[in-house]
């Protein structure tokens, strides 16, 4: 009699189950015969009222049709699952005609830009590249460039000192990475290198100035080199850097490890010499400043001036690339925005 009930409750459970048409009618039949408060748990409920006997083979009855009504209720289950995923996919379909979205690629930064440009035009001269270091003692940023203590030329290269305050410091200019260069060859050989870098100075922050900017210094040393050495290799660089069409001219100036001294024009770029607001109507725009390598400079950094000479130059980055990319603001250059970017370079 009891063992009839449980087959019946069984039946009745396979049945539901079966005919499940959705995920909430399959809950249902789960609740109604499964769960806690279902038919098979109400059946197990009357054991405790039976006799010993009985009892055994009731239970076991219970166990096994519970077992097959679990196993039909996970396979429906998954059963339903798969159709209704099959369902979504035919609803789904990707167009693979649409077109994909555009990739953001990013850009140099003009600054680096100026460096990979003015490095590639060096290397193909033969030059190295040097690293230079962005601290600095007192004596390779000023004394071996013959800017003893006390010299004027100081006043406008105040900058950020480290530690004591004396001797070391952010270097003003990368023109320490000349003493350093001459330095280091134990054996004196004819030296071709450039060395792009940071220098430091106290200064103004505003459109044209920086606390930090960026340089690239250069220089020869080897027997007999003369200024025309130091015209014709900038000349060359100018019209590689600026087109064919450039030409420089040469200004007299002062710099303490050269002598001599000048500062090099180049044709204005932007209205080919006529006259514009970017050569304030000069028709030539200054671009860096250089001479032939002062003989106390090369004497003090292990080069003998009786066989040796040499030249020297530095180009300020920045001026480069606000003259080349039209940058009105200095700032632009280190912000990271990328309108700025696509807005400037490249035009
Ligand atoms: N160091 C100079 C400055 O910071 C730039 C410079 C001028 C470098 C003449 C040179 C040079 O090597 O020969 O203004």
């Amino acid at each position: 009699m009891e063992q009839e009930q449980v087959r019946l409750e069984e039946e009745r459970a396979l049945q539901d189950i079966e005919s499940a048409k959705d995920e909430t009618s399959l809950e249902s039949a789960y609740n109604a015969h499964l769960a806690k408060k279902g038919a098979l748990s109400a059946l197990m409920a009357q054991m405790g009222k039976m006799e010993k006997e009985s009892r055994a083979a009731f239970g076991k009855a219970i166990n096994e049709a519970k077992q097959k009504v679990i196993a039909l209720y996970e396979q429906k289950k998954a059963e339903l699952a798969k159709k209704k995923l099959e369902e979504k996919l035919k609803k789904e379909k990707i167009d693979v005609t649409l077109p994909a979205k555009a990739k953001r690629i990013g850009r140099i930064n003009p600054y680096y830009q100026i460096i990979d440009e003015v490095s590639e035009i060096f290397l193909d001269m033969g030059y190295e590249i040097v690293e230079g270091r962005d601290v600095e003692s007192d004596r390779f940023n000023f004394e071996l460039l013959n800017v003893p203590k006390d010299h004027p030329a100081r006043d406008m290269q105040d900058t950020f000192y480290i530690g004591n305050g004396v001797d070391l410091l952010l270097r003003t200019q990368t023109s320490a990475a000349q003493a350093h260069t001459m330095l280091e060859k134990e054996v004196k050989t004819p030296i071709r290198m450039i060395s792009p870098g940071k220098a430091y100075r106290r200064d103004d922050d505003d459109m044209t100035h920086s606390h930090q900017f960026a340089q690239i210094e250069g220089l020869v040393v080897d027997h007999d080199i003369s200024l025309a050495n130091l015209k014709a290799t900038l000349e060359l660089f100018a019209k590689k850097m600026f087109g064919e069409k450039r030409e420089i001219r040469l200004r007299s100036s002062y710099f303490p490890f050269t002598e001599p001294s000048v500062e090099v024009d180049v044709s204005c770029f932007n209205c080919q010499g006529k006259g514009c607001p970017m050569c304030k109507h000069t028709g030539w725009i200054e671009i860096l400043g250089a001479g032939m390598v002062n003989p106390k400079v090369l004497e003090m950094c292990g080069y003998d001036p009786k066989e040796w000479s040499g030249f020297a130059f530095g180009v300020g980055v920045e001026r480069v690339a606000m003259l080349k990319y039209g940058i009105d603001d200095i700032r632009r250059l280190y912000q990271n925005d990328i309108r700025f970017l696509k807005d400037y370079v490249g035009k």
